[in-house]
Formats: C-alpha cells, sequence, structure tokens
C-alpha cells in the first residue's frame, strides 16, 4: 500500500463500506503477515484501538498488544483497555503498570518540555524493554492514519511523544494509513468497539501529565484524575459529550485558602477547559449552563480532596492554546 491515498478511494461513511474495507484489509494483513508475529503499542485511544480489533480479527494470537500504563491515563482508561481487548476480544495482552517509574522520574521537574520529554523517553525505554523480551517478532504495528502523513508539520507531530524508535527494526503494519479520522471511528464500530471508546476525546500522548501543571506530586495527580472523572460524567449526563469537541481540568501548582466545615481549608483550584474546534489549530469556547456549572461545582469541591476552587477558562485558541500546560 502506497503513502499516497488514490483520488478514487470513496470515503467510509457506512457501516457496508466499513465492512468491506475490513474485509479487504484482513485479506491484506494475513497476506504480509503470514504466521509471523506482530507487536503493537496500544495506548487505547482511537487509532490504536482500530488497529488492534482490526488485527485481532485478521490474525489472532499472532497479535501481542502492549500497553504501557504511564500513570497518567485518565480514570477508567487502562480498566478499559485490559476489559475490551484483554477479556471481551481475548486478545494476547501485555499490561505493564509502570506508574512508579514515570512519576519517580517526573519527581521535581517542572519545565513542561522537559516532561514531555521524559514521558516520552520513558515511554520508550519501557516498551524497548518489553519487546525484547519477547521472541519470534517479526513486524510492528501502528494506528498511523491519514492526517498524520499529511500534516508531518501538524499538531499531532509537534507535539507527539509516542512515537517508537526507529532501530527497532521491524516491517511496519498500518492498516488505517490512508483513513481520516472519522473513518478510522466508523471502522471502529463495525468492529465491535465500545462508542466511548471509538467516540473518545483527543488525548496528549504524555496524557494528565500536561494537565498536572508544573512538578506533578502523587497528590495532585489524584485530585486531577477525580475532577476530570466528575467533569467527563457530568458532560456525559448532560448531552455535552456529543457537541463539545474536547474539555478536560487543569490543576495548577498553586494553592488558596478556603473554609471547610468551618476550618480554614488550603486548596488547589480545578481549572473546567471546554473547546470547539475542527481542526486543533484554532478553538472557540462552549458556552456551559450556570446551573450545571454550579452542579459540577459543587460536585468537585466536595468529592475531590485538596480542591477548593473550581474556575472557567474562557479564553479562545489564539490566544491560549487548548492544552495548559
Ligand atoms: P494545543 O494545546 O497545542 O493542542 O492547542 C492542540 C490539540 O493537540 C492535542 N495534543 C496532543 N495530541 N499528542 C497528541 O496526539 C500530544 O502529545 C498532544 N499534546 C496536545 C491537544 O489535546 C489538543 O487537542
Amino acid at each position: 500500500m502506497s503513502n499516497v491515498r488514490p483520488e478514487s478511494m470513496a470515503r467510509i461513511t457506512t457501516p457496508e463500506l466499513a465492512h468491506a474495507f475490513i474485509e479487504e484489509q484482513v485479506a491484506a494483513v494475513r497476506a504480509q503477515v503470514g504466521d509471523k508475529k506482530v507487536l503493537l503499542a496500544l495506548s487505547g485511544g482511537v487509532d490504536s484501538s482500530v488497529v488492534a480489533a482490526l488485527l485481532i480479527k485478521a490474525i489472532g494470537k499472532q497479535l501481542v498488544c502492549v500497553h504501557v500504563n504511564h500513570g497518567l491515563m485518565r480514570k477508567g482508561e487502562s480498566e478499559q483497555v485490559i476489559e475490551v481487548f484483554g477479556k471481551a476480544m481475548d486478545a494476547n495482552l501485555i499490561y505493564i503498570d509502570a506508574t512508579d517509574r514515570f512519576l519517580d522520574l517526573l519527581a521535581g521537574v517542572s519545565e513542561p518540555e522537559r516532561k514531555r520529554k521524559i514521558i516520552g523517553a520513558e515511554f520508550i525505554k519501557v516498551f524497548d524493554e518489553e519487546a525484547s523480551k519477547l521472541e519470534g517478532i517479526s513486524f510492528l504495528a501502528q494506528g498511523t492514519i491519514y492526517p498524520d502523513i499529511l500534516e508531518s508539520k501538524g499538531v499531532k507531530a509537534h507535539h507527539n511523544v509516542g512515537g517508537l524508535p526507529e532501530e527497532m527494526h521491524m516491517e511496519l503494519v498500518e492498516p488505517v494509513k490512508l483513513l481520516y479520522k472519522d473513518e478510522v471511528r466508523v471502522v471502529g464500530e463495525a468492529l465491535g468497539l465500545p462508542h466511548g471508546m471509538v467516540y473518545r476525546q483527543p488525548f496528549p500522548g504524555p496524557g494528565l501529565g500536561v494537565r498536572c501543571l508544573g512538578a506533578i506530586t502523587r497528590d495532585r495527580l489524584h485530585a486531577l484524575r477525580e475532577a476530570d472523572a466528575i467533569l467527563r460524567e457530568e458532560f456525559d449526563k448532560n448531552g455535552l459529550a456529543g457537541k463539545v469537541w474536547q474539555y478536560f481540568i487543569a490543576v495548577p501548582d498553586m494553592k488558596s485558602v478556603g473554609v471547610k466545615d468551618g476550618k480554614r481549608y488550603e486548596g488547589w483550584p480545578a481549572i473546567i477547559r471546554a473547546v470547539n474546534t475542527t481542526d486543533a489549530m484554532t478553538a472557540t469556547i462552549e458556552e456551559i449552563p450556570y446551573p450545571l456549572l454550579h452542579h459540577i461545582t459543587d460536585r468537585i469541591t466536595h468529592e475531590v480532596d485538596g480542591i477548593n476552587r473550581v474556575l472557567l477558562d474562557l479564553t479562545p485558541k489564539p490566544i491560549g492554546t487548548i492544552e495548559w500546560e
């Protein structure tokens, strides 16, 4: 398969077209791989999840999925990977909880680019160590999609830290590399992946590490993860999940005085960011109904240890970036 999408290739918009694509790719992957083994770094993001499901269908246990939990995942994400791929699809899944390795390395590091570099380099190290324990792996599968090829200077290429080392010298298996994101989603649903996984929001490779501003501490990271889970739950329940492109919490390394149970209570603020965009290069602010904001504030301040204020970010991009970092 070349790296250029032929003009004649129809957009995959329906389950029928998705199934035809899947059949074609299953045959192509079987022809490419034969009886050899394929390795995949499965983050649980849309692209790697769809590639995993496709390859499980094509070659079953010849696919070895490695999920590295860097401790910076959102609440429930690694659990979902284990549930969907390890259990429901009965895949050959290796789960590595590397939380301590990552958080120990990040302790005291506040500079954003250094944090990203540490997370990226450690990810490769953990993955590489795991790969070297496996025998007879001939191929490396990747969730490359067409915009990744087109936008070599795009947002993802500029940001991504999840790239794997070139010295792995393995032949690549990239079954969705000619698809746009919306097509990958249609294919994912046709493969039976859960809707929530297929329509997941974009999430940075370094995960909550970018949103836990300054030097990451375990207690503040925990507060961020819990507050973020409440925001996602409330957006889901109140019909905003499908309408708002990206929404999350950031927690800065800063405390202020509050009152709790009649006593002084120092805590961090949780900052709500909810934006709409089409290409992530510019973004506008989504209006969230005030009663819902009050409810979210009430839940976060009462349910999350360490948070004593909730703030709303009204800054479009530009001038703010989407992430807080
Ligand atoms: P910014 O903050 O630059 O983010 O306005 C634009 C979009 O990119 C996402 N983002 C990433 N995506 N790997 C990714 O694939 C990354 O490392 C990364 N960092 C930021 C961000 O969430 C937003 O959607």
